[in-house]
């Protein structure tokens, strides 16, 4: 799926600030004309201003897509600006995290074709994950659209209903601040080592992102890879000891963690 609809029909985006500014960045790189993009932001950075986009001004009548990329606190304010667009055969395509499809149904009538994604930070360097779903008007050509739309930051994946978008929040959409935090903690650890800062934290960043590389190039899954480097009795078998403990190691923790974000994600759904 291209992006030629887009390009003939336009496409508003409200809200540009980080994810709004890198999807704008990721369309453009794919060659849609600036022209075809109609901005709404009350404080239009010099990037933006320099894109060609249209900023704050007169709105197409039928756009192919209106984006929603505020944060969810401003969407009250935010989404009359897009309500002329309702019941009708424009996209309605929320990034928003915590703002249900319901509430993009009330807004702007229950006949819209509306698709909800959960993105994640690395869009901002193009490797994002986005998981998206639809509602009962936003058909397979609606949902390939988003996708196109999407993949100019990164990876698409689709889910099967709405409720797993909390599940989706609580292992990629908060999972990059988790392994931030792997980051911190690995280099900390090799500080009480006797590392100095600067190396532990250049070990730790470089290894993380390695590892993470591999983890998606190697044809052997992740446990068949760390398999691979654990010699009977060796270094990595003493730390996969301490990590993989049952009661206390990766596999509790992670598994509360990620619970705790899904179910943050399902209080804030529920207002
Ligand atoms: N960043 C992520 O990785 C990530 C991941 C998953 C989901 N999301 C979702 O993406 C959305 C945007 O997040 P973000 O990180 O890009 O936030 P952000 O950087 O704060 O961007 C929001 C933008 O919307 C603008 N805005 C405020 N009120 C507006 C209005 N009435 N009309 C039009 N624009 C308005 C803001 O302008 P001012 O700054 O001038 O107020 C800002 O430029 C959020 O709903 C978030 O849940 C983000």
């Amino acid at each position: 799926m291209s992006l030629d609809k887009v390009a003939e029909n336009g496409l508003v985006l409200l809200g540009c600030g980080k994810m709004g500014s890198a999807m704008l960045a990721g369309w453009l790189k794919r060659g849609l004309p600036a022209t075809s993009v109609w901005v709404l932001d009350p404080h239009p950075s010099d990037w933006l201003n320099s894109t060609g986009v249209h900023v704050n001004a007169g709105l197409p009548e039928a756009p192919a897509v209106a984006l929603i990329a505020v944060k969810p606190q401003m969407m009250g304010d935010a989404l009359p600006g897009l309500q002329a667009f309702g019941n009708s055969e424009t996209l309605y395509l929320s990034v928003a995290a915590g703002t249900p499809i319901a509430a993009f149904e009330a807004a702007f009538g229950a006949e819209s074709p509306v698709i909800r994604a959960m993105p994640n930070t690395p869009a901002a360097i193009g490797r994002g994950i986005t998981a998206i779903i639809g509602n009962a008007h936003a058909g397979s050509g609606a949902l390939d659209l988003a996708e196109a739309l999407l993949s100019a930051v990164g990876q698409v994946v689709r889910l099967e209903d709405e409720g797993q978008i909390d599940a989706v929040t609580g292992v990629s959409g908060s999972g990059p601040a988790y392994v931030f935090h792997l980051i911190e903690t690995l280099a900390a650890a090799g500080e009480a080592q006797g590392l100095e800062p600067e190396l532990a934290m250049q070990l730790a960043k470089a290894t993380v992102a390695g590892a993470g590389a591999l983890a998606e190039e190697a044809e052997e899954d992740p446990s068949q890879l760390r398999v691979n480097v654990t010699s009977p009795n060796g270094t990595t078998q003493a730390a996969l000891e301490v990590l993989m403990d049952e009661q206390t190691g990766f596999p509790p923790l992670l598994k509360r963690a990620v619970k705790a974000a899904a179910d943050r994600g399902r209080e804030l759904a529920n207002g």
